[in-house]
């Protein structure tokens, strides 16, 4: 199998220390990112889209590694909409080629970080060698009891909340769930993320400001931070500020 010269968290002695302004006792649980701009970064560059995709991937390698330094417990990344298939094909098929090489490459070192890989998506839709590529990393890693890793991957927040109805509706009509015992925590349970806690931040990049069907059940109280930023050229230090500006927020939660 091929193996990068150097190894992905092989680099963690020499690491920058954490800016000794963060607070550790207000790190984000739980944060989200919607990973956005590779095609413009690509553009600004001269490069070609997927040379932009191409080079997130080495963005999710450097925020994976400080989001489990900072002590962060999960970390969503958004790599792929319902909505994305829309694309052209070469991009698309590009796309799902991503997945098998970014685990093949980093699969062994996310297990010696205890870092446990998780997809959040309709993964019988992906192409067969995709949906192999993610399986053999969640099972590889389901012993992991470190960070989560959750990779968005063929996810869009209607479908999950139109499934969702579906499979509540089925459980009604068979009569293990009575309709006035839905309530907000049945139905989290039946969504993609039933076992995690809602995101604390969501962070966005490359200027756009929406959420482009994105967890929008779970988002209801998470702090959100926008950059100009794109993907490709997020680094720790832009991962710093968003968590900075998260711990100047004041959460109420609708209360005072
Ligand atoms: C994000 O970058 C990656 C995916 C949506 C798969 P884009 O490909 O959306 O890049 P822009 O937004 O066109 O610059
Ligand atoms: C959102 O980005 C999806 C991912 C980052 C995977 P898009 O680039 O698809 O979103 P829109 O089209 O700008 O809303
Ligand atoms: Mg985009």
């Amino acid at each position: 199998m091929l193996r990068r010269l150097f190894k992905f968290f092989a680099a963690k002695p020499h690491m920058e220390p954490i800016p000794q302004d963060l607070s550790s006792d207000r790190i984000p649980q739980h944060v989200a990112v919607i990973m956005d701009g590779n095609g413009r970064w690509a553009k600004s560059q001269g490069l070609p889209r997927i040379a932009g995709h191409h080079s997130g991937m080495k963005t999710i390698k450097r925020i994976t590694k400080v989001a489990d330094k900072l002590g962060v417990k999960v970390l969503t990344l958004y790599a792929f909409s319902t909505e994305n298939w829309k694309r052209p094909k070469e991009e698309v098929e590009f796309l799902m080629k991503l997945p098998q090489e970014f685990l093949s490459l980093e699969l062994e070192d996310l297990i010696e970080n205890n870092i446990q890989v998780r997809i959040m998506g309709y993964k019988e839709d992906l192409p067969p060698h995709t949906f192999k590529a993610v399986e053999e990393a969640e099972s590889r890693t389901s012993h992991c009891t470190g960070m989560i890793l959750n990779f968005a991957l063929n996810y869009g927040s209607r479908k999950e909340m139109i499934q969702a109805f579906r499979e509540m509706a089925a459980d009604v009509q068979d009569g293990t769930l009575q309709p006035d015992h839905i309530s907000e925590e049945v139905y989290s349970q039946y969504l993609l993320t039933r076992a995690l806690p809602d995101p604390d931040l969501l962070i966005r990049t490359s200027g756009e400001v929406r959420i482009s069907n994105f967890m929008m059940w779970q988002l209801a109280y998470s702090e959100l931070w926008f950059t100009d930023v794109y993907w490709p050229a997020f680094t720790e230090d832009h991962f710093y500020e968003a968590i900075r500006g998260y711990q100047q927020r004041a959460r109420r939660f609708g209360g005072l």
